[in-house]
């Protein structure tokens, strides 16, 4: 059988797992597929030492380049970032007829629906499950295991860093300056912790999430947006003198006026799932009108559960699944009103 082979672009935490993964899993991965997952060509920003042998791959400076080697079937971004190079590439790989995986929600949350629309237009698949909390697999949990059911709700916790933040002023009593600057120091935080603390992460996460629950057109400037930044000491002792927690809560849901998307500091029972949720993990609560509630926690970062996630999307292609991840042609999609929670 015909190997899958695989270019990837980018080699930091996530790229780097990647690669780990598929040389630790080589023979599982080729027993589940049916078919050996080989990585051909890599690229990155500098040749330095990741503490993994790249020998055994081709090197690409330019990751357009790598993306459309006529030895890639599927270009793997890992680099980051809404425009640029990750932006530039994907689209070069979609119009030479390679299928994509991304972890790349910032470039998906503003971008999505060109590029799934591009990826629909020549056939090609586009898939992101890394992209949204990690290695919780709720991307596959809405298109798969809740395909029958009409969606209600999706809620969660899914920043990491700032449920870090909020959890650790509770427990230890410290303010948001202090506890900041703790997370910045053990290395918590994006390079710009802004896309942390102001909610943007987190709200890119649930643009993506909630337009594949309800079938609308990704809207991040749809999302009502609050960070943590103003959360005081003073609001987490009320809270929890009152039985409360303080979460960075994001939630989805369909209302009579359409879908309302928010990301904001929220007061949850503290004995409720989410208000037990400590640390840096994610948690997303996702409801069906058939289903129920379901509730997913997990690790939203890290080496390992980025990488998993990353893999089970090569996984579905190496297997022939092309379904559409965003599930129904994008032609008929409802486009939505920008700058607004409430899409009609
Ligand atoms: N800073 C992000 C988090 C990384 O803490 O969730 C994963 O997107």
């Amino acid at each position: 059988t015909k190997p899958l082979r695989l270019g990837i672009a980018g080699l930091g935490t996530v790229g780097v797992g990647v690669v780990r993964m598929l040389r630790k899993n080589a023979d599982l991965l080729k027993t589940r597929t049916g078919r050996p997952l080989v990585i051909t060509a890599v690229s990155a920003r500098s040749q330095k030492d990741r503490g993994v042998s790249l020998s055994d791959y081709a090197w690409e400076d330019d990751p357009v380049k790598l993306a459309t080697r006529d030895d890639v079937d599927v270009f793997v971004e890992l680099m980051g970032g809404a425009d640029g190079p990750a932006k530039a590439a994907t689209e070069a790989a979609l119009k030479a007829g390679k299928d994509v995986v991304t972890a790349n929600k910032a470039m998906l949350a503003e971008h999505g629906h060109t590029l799934a629309n591009l990826a629909e237009d020549g056939g090609q698949v586009l898939r992101f499950e890394a992209a949204v909390a990690g290695g919780i697999p709720v991307i596959k949990a809405l298109t798969e295991g809740l395909a029958g059911n009409e969606i209600t709700r999706v809620m969660g916790v899914m920043n990491g860093s700032c449920n870090y933040i909020l959890t650790r002023m509770q427990s230890a009593g410290l303010t948001y300056e202090e506890v900041f600057a703790e997370a910045d120091g053990l290395g918590y935080l994006e390079a710009d912790p802004q896309l942390d603390v102001g909610g943007i992460d987190a709200a890119h996460k649930l643009a993506l999430l909630s337009s594949i629950a309800f079938g609308t057109q990704v809207k991040f400037d749809g999302v009502a947006l609050e960070g943590i930044e103003r959360v005081s000491i003073e609001d987490i002792r009320q809270a929890a003198d009152m039985g409360y927690r303080i979460k960075l809560l994001g939630v989805a849901q369909m209302t009579a006026r359409g879908l309302e998307q928010s990301m904001s500091p929220c007061l949850v029972p503290e004995t409720s799932p989410l208000g037990q949720l400590e640390g840096g993990t994610n948690m997303v609560v996702l409801e069906g009108a058939d289903v129920g509630q379901i509730v997913l926690r997990g690790a939203g970062a890290g080496e390992g559960p980025t990488a998993s996630a990353v893999l089970s999307d090569i996984i579905d292609i190496a297997r022939g699944l092309r379904l559409p991840t965003f599930g129904q042609p994008a032609d008929s999609l409802k486009t939505v009103p920008a700058a607004q929670s409430t899409v009609p």
